[in-house]
């Protein structure tokens, strides 16, 4: 018995959070144990890691390391214990965050990514991936309002441009795991959205 392994992506300003709430109280009310978590984070070493990847300058190969380092553990501490179990595990950013910032948007080896990804996470993927896709145009906007910006967060438009162009190039290499939402649309709307994709799939 393996749990559902379910992620959410986009970029900064998305508006990924409140549905990731959403979601785990749909399932939880059909009665599936449901835990929520985030990376970088998620076990006490990957949220200390997390506070310095948000926080301290470093070098991309650092950063990339770092991001991976966290994935590492909490993967062993949380994420797979927990679908051993046949819980549902519904992550805040996976793997795809790295090749969409580290990858595209900082620029850093593609090639190592894929390598590090494989010894990380010896075969571990998502069996879903909401995308949450909107123009950085609005997703900044929409960081406008938000309090003091992290190290990602105070990055220029032309960033999240890569940075969304770097989940699209991961759509295309396994678009069957992705479900893309229309993120530049109410957040009544988003919701509708992806529970419609819940729903094709009888979850
Ligand atoms: P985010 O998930 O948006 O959390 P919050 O809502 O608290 O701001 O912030 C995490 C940041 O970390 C985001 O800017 C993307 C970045 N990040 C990476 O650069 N690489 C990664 O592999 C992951 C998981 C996140």
């Amino acid at each position: 018995m393996t749990g559902r392994f379910i992620t959410f992506e986009g970029i900064d300003g998305a508006g990924k959070s409140t549905h990731i709430d959403a979601l785990a109280d749909r399932m939880r009310r059909r009665g599936q144990h449901v835990i929520c978590t985030r990376e970088p984070g998620g076990t006490p070493l990957a949220e200390a890691l997390r506070e310095q990847v948000l926080h301290a300058a470093m070098d991309p190969l650092t950063e990339a390391l770092l991001v991976f380092a966290a994935r590492r553990d909490h993967i062993q501490q949380v994420i797979a214990p927990a679908l051993a179990q046949g819980h549902t595990v519904l992550c805040d950013r996976f793997t795809d965050a790295t090749f969409a910032y580290q990858g595209a948007g900082r620029g850093f080896d593609t090639e190592v990514l894929v390598t590090l990804e494989a010894w990380v996470q010896e075969g571990l993927q998502p069996a879903l991936t909401f995308w949450f896709d909107l123009p950085p145009e609005t997703a900044a906007e929409r960081r406008a309002a938000a309090r003091s910006p992290d190290r990602f967060e105070q990055l220029d438009t032309a960033f999240f441009t890569r940075v969304r162009q770097g989940y699209e190039a991961r759509v295309k290499q396994s678009p069957q795991r992705f479900a893309r939402l229309d993120a530049a649309q109410s957040r009544e709307q988003v919701w509708a959205q992806l529970v419609a994709h819940m729903e094709q799939r009888g979850w």
